[in-house]
């Protein structure tokens, strides 16, 4: 939710600005602004739309400086217009900021400063912040760094910010709660932003702050401490991606190269886990908490969206495997209960981003009630695997179309890896059969890999029911939540609205739906409730329902009842929702690219949900 750049060095600043605000897109993109200091003095632009309309409305504008900080951002208070875009500018002028969070107690600051005199041009929460600095800048005649640390102590909210003070202009304050703010040290240059990748192509060297860190970035140096002036010893990380990654590699769109990479992604979350015989597992990550999984009483899995899908897989997996209780909660539900939970419970937060408020604030639940936390994250040093007490990273790479692909079957796969780990642990699952179900999981890159191969039968389903109004998907025991799955990646990108069932709960109300003009998907791979399935394709039929079944290759049966088929290849484990999402996401993206829909960028929604 908004992407924050800023930078000092000795380079341009625009470019690195622009380039790196464009890379970040994918957490905002309904206005977008940039703030260069030219002659120590703040040169602003700012626009409702795009980076790309930003740059257009800067054209030959003044560009010139060697520092400045730049924003896209996802409204939160206030419409996306030109004025209410940011950087956001103090009343007299002295500060200059660009935030991403949420100021909770925005209206009382806001009467506060208007009673002392302040007034305000825009309708957003940070220039109250902005205004904030400025009057305790102003009053109690500290420095910059001081009247920001001291203003954020009266904030309730999210914020990551970046700050800088026409009275102090070689330097650029930066803050964080909740909001995600990494430091890229450079040679005589540093960068700040809401992730590393805008800085990528100029050091790997970084520094993630941490909740109420604040960081005051000079020319020479970067000085980190808390918004309490205690003195923070940052640890400087070296980051493990490069700039190929997150680029689209030739493909239309990010999300079309991110379903084709995960046959390599998956590798990527199997490599060093699954050794060469597939006899044994290794997770490093959560060996100091299995004491714990083995003991638990209950699981429970909390995430948001896609991860929450990936979680319901969890359940089967757990259940399966581990024979452990578990629950699935949605993030935002689970932390507005009051649950019962101890510490014989563990919770496993499951995050792409590792940022989303929601998943988080369960988390810091989870903590205050004693159960021990482990997170499933794809982005290495993000909030939430630096909170948990014990966590195993996806490794499927930076994910930056909005709509998740291979976060999904990376956490998926990251929890089979799981499940059976803790199952072998319980002694619950033989040798003979551990080595045969991680042997089907390590085969699952290739199969994709040639499931891939037949994309363009998708694209024939997706020609003939582009226009469309609505879409159900349906599927039974494992394949509920790829129904689920393939519904939200529909409706998020393409607008159609669509929705997943469990199959058999169809006749509970759905069915009242079916008519000639609705496609209905099944997922009908052959595994226990096969048989029952084709019961209910048949039910879809009868009512002249269009079909369209994601089968088991070599299937007869459903083949020759439903309208279309997709095959998949063969599973008799739960391992198949792996393969079945594939022609799901691919459906997705041609209709969403059928109907000249963003598909990186779908409207009103932002890859990170910081706020909640
Ligand atoms: C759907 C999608 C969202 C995210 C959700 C959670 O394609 O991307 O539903 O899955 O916002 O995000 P993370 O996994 O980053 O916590």
């Amino acid at each position: 939710m908004c992407g924050i750049v800023g930078y000092i060095g000795y380079r341009d600043a625009y470019p690195v600005i622009i380039n790196g605000l464009k890379r970040l897109e994918y957490r905002g993109y309904d206005s977008a602004g940039i703030a260069l200091v030219d002659n120590l003095k703040p040169v602003i632009y700012k626009v409702k739309g795009k980076v790309s309309d930003l740059e257009t409305f800067v054209g030959d504008g003044n560009r010139n400086g060697y520092m400045g900080m730049g924003h896209t951002r996802w409204a939160t208070h206030g419409e996306p217009n030109d004025n209410n875009a940011h950087p956001h500018v103090s009343m007299n002028g002295k500060f200059v900021i660009v935030h991403n969070g949420i100021i909770e107690n925005y209206s009382f600051l806001k009467k506060k400063l208007a009673s002392r005199g302040y007034s305000f041009k825009t309708d957003t929460d940070t220039e109250v912040l902005a205004n904030l600095i400025e009057y305790i800048y102003l009053f109690a005649k500290v420095s910059a760094a001081d009247a920001v640390s001291l203003a954020l102590r009266k904030v309730v909210g999210a914020y990551g910010i970046v700050v800088f003070c026409v009275d102090e202009p070689e330097q650029l304050i930066a803050a964080r709660k909740s909001s995600p703010l990494v430091v890229g040290i450079g040679q005589n240059e540093y960068f700040i932003a809401s992730d590393a990748s805008p800085f990528v192509d100029y050091t790997n060297q970084v520094v993630y702050l941490d909740d109420e860190n604040l960081a005051v970035i000079g020319k020479g140096a970067v000085q980190i401490k808390t918004i309490k002036n205690d003195i923070v010893n940052a640890e400087v990380r070296k980051i493990d991606f490069d700039a190929e990654e997150i680029e689209k590699g030739g493909f239309d769109h990010f999300m079309l190269k991110e379903i084709f990479e995960q046959p390599k992604s998956l590798r990527d979350t199997f490599r060093g886990r699954i050794d060469e015989h597939h006899s044994s597992l290794q997770l490093g990550g959560i060996m100091p908490v299995m004491p714990k999984l083995i003991n638990a009483r209950r699981l429970i899995i909390v995430g948001c969206g896609t991860s929450w899908h990936a979680g319901l897989l969890g359940e089967y997996l757990f259940e399966e495997y581990a024979r452990v209780p578990v629950e699935v909660e949605y993030a935002s539900e689970f932390r507005y209960r009051n649950p019962i939970i101890n510490s014989e419970d563990v919770v496993i937060a499951i995050s792409q981003s590792g940022e989303t408020a929601d998943t988080l604030a369960a988390i810091q639940l989870a903590k205050k009630c004693g159960a021990c936390v482990i997170a499933i994250c794809n982005v290495v040093g993000s909030s939430i695997s630096r909170v948990a007490d014990a966590g195993v990273y996806t490794h499927a790479g930076p994910e930056i179309g909005v709509a998740s692909t291979k976060a999904f079957t990376a956490q998926v796969s990251v929890l089979t890896m799981m499940a059976l780990f803790i199952g072998r642990a319980k002694f619950n699952i033989s040798a003979e059969k551990y080595t045969e179900l991680i042997t089907e999981l390590n085969s699952v890159p290739e199969k994709i890999e040639e499931l891939l191969k037949t994309a363009s039968a998708v694209k024939h389903v997706a020609e003939k029911y582009k226009d469309s109004s609505n879409f159900l998907y349906l599927g039974r025991g494992c394949y509920y939540p790829v129904a689920l799955e393939g519904a939200l990646k529909l409706k998020e990108i393409s607008y159609i609205h669509a929705e997943g069932y469990p199959a058999a709960e169809m006749k509970h109300g759905p069915i009242a739906l079916i008519d000639e003009k609705m496609p209905v998907i099944f997922i009908a791979c052959q595994d226990k409730s096969y048989e029952k399935i084709v019961s209910n394709i048949q039910e879809v039929k009868a009512r002249k329902g269009v079909v369209i079944a994601i089968v088991s290759e070599g299937d007869k049966t459903v083949s020759a009842m439903a309208d279309h088929v997709l095959e998949v290849p063969k599973f008799n484990t739960a391992v198949g929702a792996l393969t079945a999402v594939v022609p799901l996401q691919l459906l997705s993206y041609y209709i969403a690219v059928m109907r000249g829909c963003n598909v990186d960028q779908p409207r009103n929604l932002a890859k990170s949900v910081t706020v909640e």
